[in-house]
C-alpha cells in the first residue's frame, strides 16, 4: 500500500525553521517562522498563563473528556475576545479546534458541506498554509490581487476589481488584522467597502484572525472582524490563540460560524460538533483552559493585556527602527512601508537573490518571498539586518 504514497512537497515555513535550526553559525538571525521573541530571543510563557496553570495544577480534579465542541466557558470568552458586543450571543455557533489552523480546517470543511461548489477567494500572496488545505481539501481557490510590490502597501482597487468576479455562495477568505505575509493591512473604511460588495454578490467572508492584539490593539484589531459579523449575513471566523496567548504547542484555536438568522444556530451548531468527532473528536483542552482562565479573572487579564501591549510596542519599536535606518543607509524612503505594516511580519519586496545572499552571507534567514517576522529582531541585530540588506543589493 504504502508504494502508492509520492512525496509531499516541502512546508516552505518549516523547512526554513529546520535550515536554521542546522545552520552553525552563532550570529545567525530567524525572520522565519511567525513565533514571537523577546530582546533576548525567547519565546516566554505570559505571566497570566503561568499564573493561571498555577491555578489549574492545584484546582483541576479530573481529566475526563469535555464537550465535543470544547468547554463552552472556552467559547464564550473568545466569542467575547473577537466579537464583543457586535453581534447577539445566539447569533454565534462555535467549536473549539487544535490551533488556528485547526479553525480554518474545519471552516473549509463546514463550507465545503454546506456548499460543494464554493470556490474560495484568497488574497495573493496569502498564508501558505492556506492554499495546500484548500488544495488538499480539493476545494478551488481563486486569487484576488492584494499586495502592490512597487509600493508594499494594499492594491485596494486590484482588490476590488477581482473580487467583482465572486459567484453567490463562493467564500472570500480575510486576514482580520496583521495580514500574513504581508503586513499590509485593509482599513476599516476599505473593508466596510468589502463587506458591501460581499453582500451585493451575496458571498460568505471567512476572516482568520490569528494575530489579534499584535497590530493596533486588541480592541482596534477586532474592528473589521466586527464589522464584517455585523455587516454580513453569515460570517466563518477563525481564531488563533497561539500568538496572543503565546501557547503556540498547546494548539488553542476556535471555528466561529456567526448566522444573523438566530433560527440556523443550532444546526450549524451541531455540524461544528459533528465535523470535529469526524476529524479529531474532542479538541484540545489545556489551552483552551488557560485561556479562559486569563479573560475570566479580571487580575489575570489585566496582565495579559498589559504584557500583550509590551509586545506590540517593541514590535512597533521595531518596525520605526527598521524603517529609520534602512532610511538612513540608503538615503530613500523606499523601505518606509515597514513603519506602517502592522503585526508580526513584513514583505519587504526584495528579490529571491537577495533573499539568498543574505541566508548564505550573513546566515539571515527570512521565506523566500522577503517576508520577515519583525519579533525574530532586536535592537541589536536591526541595523545589522539594514546593512546586510544594503549590502546584498535589496
Ligand atoms: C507563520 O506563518 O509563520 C505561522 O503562522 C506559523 C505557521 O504555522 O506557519
Amino acid at each position: 500500500m504504502f508504494e502508492n504514497l509520492h512525496e509531499q512537497p516541502a512546508d516552505k515555513i518549516l523547512q526554513l525553521m529546520q535550515a536554521f535550526r542546522e545552520d552553525p553559525r552563532k550570529d545567525k538571525i530567524d525572520l522565519g517562522v511567525g513565533v514571537y521573541r523577546n530582546a533576548e530571543g525567547v519565546t516566554p510563557v505570559m505571566r497570566a498563563v503561568k499564573a493561571a496553570e498555577r491555578k489549574w495544577w492545584e484546582e483541576e480534579t479530573t481529566k475526563v473528556y469535555t464537550a465535543l465542541a470544547g468547554e463552552p466557558a472556552f467559547c464564550d470568552a473568545m466569542i467575547g475576545l473577537v466579537l464583543g458586543d457586535a453581534v447577539e450571543r445566539d447569533a454565534v455557533a462555535a467549536a473549539a479546534a487544535p490551533g488556528g489552523t485547526g479553525a480554518v480546517r474545519q471552516g473549509f470543511e463546514l463550507m465545503r458541506m454546506a456548499n460543494p461548489k464554493a470556490r474560495v477567494f484568497v488574497s495573493s500572496p496569502t498564508w501558505p498554509n492556506h492554499l495546500s488545505m484548500l488544495d488538499h481539501l480539493g476545494i478551488e481557490a481563486v486569487p484576488y490581487r492584494y499586495f502592490d510590490a512597487d509600493t508594499c502597501a494594499v492594491d485596494f482597487a486590484g482588490m476590488l476589481e477581482d473580487l467583482e468576479t465572486v459567484h453567490a455562495g463562493d467564500v472570500v477568505l480575510l486576514h482580520g488584522c496583521c495580514h500574513n505575509p504581508t503586513g499590509a493591512n485593509l482599513n476599516l473604511t476599505q473593508f466596510k467597502a468589502v463587506i458591501e460588495l460581499l453582500n451585493a454578490k451575496r458571498a460568505t467572508p471567512m476572516i482568520d484572525i490569528a494575530y489579534q492584539g499584535f497590530g493596533d490593539g486588541l480592541t482596534a484589531d477586532a474592528l473589521a472582524t466586527r464589522a464584517v459579523a455585523a455587516g454580513c449575513p453569515e460570517t466563518l471566523i477563525a481564531a488563533s490563540c497561539s500568538k496572543n496567548f503565546g501557547i503556540y504547542r498547546e494548539r488553542t484555536g476556535i471555528l466561529m460560524a456567526v448566522s444573523h438568522d438566530i433560527g440556523r444556530r443550532a444546526v450549524v451548531q451541531g455540524n461544528l460538533a459533528h465535523l470535529n468527532r469526524q476529524n479529531f473528536s474532542f479538541p484540545p483542552d489545556h489551552g483552551a483552559r488557560m485561556v479562559t482562565l486569563v479573560l475570566s479573572d479580571p487580575e489575570l487579564r489585566a496582565d495579559w493585556e498589559a504584557e500583550l501591549e509590551e509586545v506590540r510596542e517593541g514590535m512597533i519599536a521595531l518596525r520605526e527602527q527598521l524603517a529609520a535606518e534602512l532610511q538612513r543607509l540608503t538615503g530613500s524612503d523606499r523601505f518606509g512601508f515597514v513603519a506602517e505594516h502592522r503585526g508580526m511580519f513584513s514583505r519587504l519586496g526584495l528579490a529571491p537573490e537577495v533573499v539568498e545572499t543574505l541566508r548564505v552571507d550573513h546566515g539571515i534567514y527570512m521565506l523566500g518571498d522577503s517576508r520577515i517576522n519583525i519579533a525574530g529582531l532586536n535592537s541589536q541585530t536591526v541595523p545589522v539586518l539594514a546593512q546586510a540588506i544594503v549590502s546584498a543589493g535589496g
